[in-house]
């Protein structure tokens, strides 16, 4: 049985007083999640901050990027080490921002992902198509290229110690979300794609959805027998609407 998942990506947003409110205001819903395990990736300034609040609490945290680089001469990246010992459980990779405004190829992804790994973090791979790619029908082999480069990398074992976070571009930011027919259809192709390799590691990994989830539709997603829970956007900013999509993967 996989044990749902809601994380919520702050994307870059907040501020001392905002990130404060809003991981205090987790800790009970957190708390009450009845087996729904629940995390928030900060920006990474704040990462500190996340720590000394959540300390105590059921609420897990993770990094919205992490460099292949753990020191040294690499202005401004970030290391999975430093990530490590700030306590982050969770470091997200390939999300599709950093596939489109970072120039982050199939390849990169897969580094950044192995590195992830090898400071004993988990990696949350983003995977997902454009609409121009939905639109054509080529939503699986995008998808499939993406898992691919990882697995040749890394093994199909390493799957296992990941969350995979299928985000179809087409549903970031934009309310448009996907229906839970259309998600389930994708993540259930991702699952046997990955049973191609290792049926114990498809069965086993956790495969979130994301792309405007909200309150009002958490519920019917999460019920897919496919879909393990959220990564969230915009509505994990919001304390009330984070709990109810929480509430929706119970
Ligand atoms: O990583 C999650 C994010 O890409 C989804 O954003 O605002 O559509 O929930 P949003």
């Amino acid at each position: 049985m996989r044990q749902p998942l809601v994380m919520g990506n702050w994307k870059l947003n907040g501020t001392k007083a905002s990130v404060e409110a809003l991981v205090k205001a987790l800790i009970e819903p957190a708390a009450k999640a009845d087996g729904v395990e629940v995390a928030v990736c900060p920006p990474v300034i704040f990462l500190g901050l996340v720590e000394k609040l959540a300390e105590g609490s059921r609420i897990q945290y993770g990094a919205q990027n992490a460099d292949v680089h753990t020191q040294g001469a690499f202005t401004g990246e970030n290391s999975p080490v430093m990530l490590k010992e700030f306590g982050c459980k969770y470091a997200l990779v390939g999300h599709s921002e950093r596939r489109t405004l970072h120039a982050e190829t199939d390849d990169v992804v897969a580094a950044k992902f192995e590195a992830i790994q090898k400071a004993e973090l988990i990696p949350v791979l983003c995977i997902g198509e454009t609409l121009s790619q939905f639109e054509a029908n080529e939503t699986n082999a995008v998808v499939d290229a993406q898992l691919k480069a990882v697995i040749d990398r890394c093994g199909i074992a390493a799957i296992a110690n990941a969350v995979i976070a299928y985000e179809p571009v087409w549903a970031i930011g934009t309310g448009k979300t996907a229906t839970p027919e259309i998600a389930q259809a994708v993540h259930a192709h991702i699952r046997a794609y990955l049973a191609g390799f290792d049926a114990d590691v498809a069965a086993k990994v956790q495969i979130l959805y994301g792309g405007s989830v909200t309150g009002a539709t958490a519920a019917d997603l999460f019920g897919q027998p496919d879909i393990d829970g959220g990564l969230v956007g915009g509505a994990s900013l919001k304390p009330d609407d984070f709990a109810q999509i929480i509430a929706g993967a119970k």
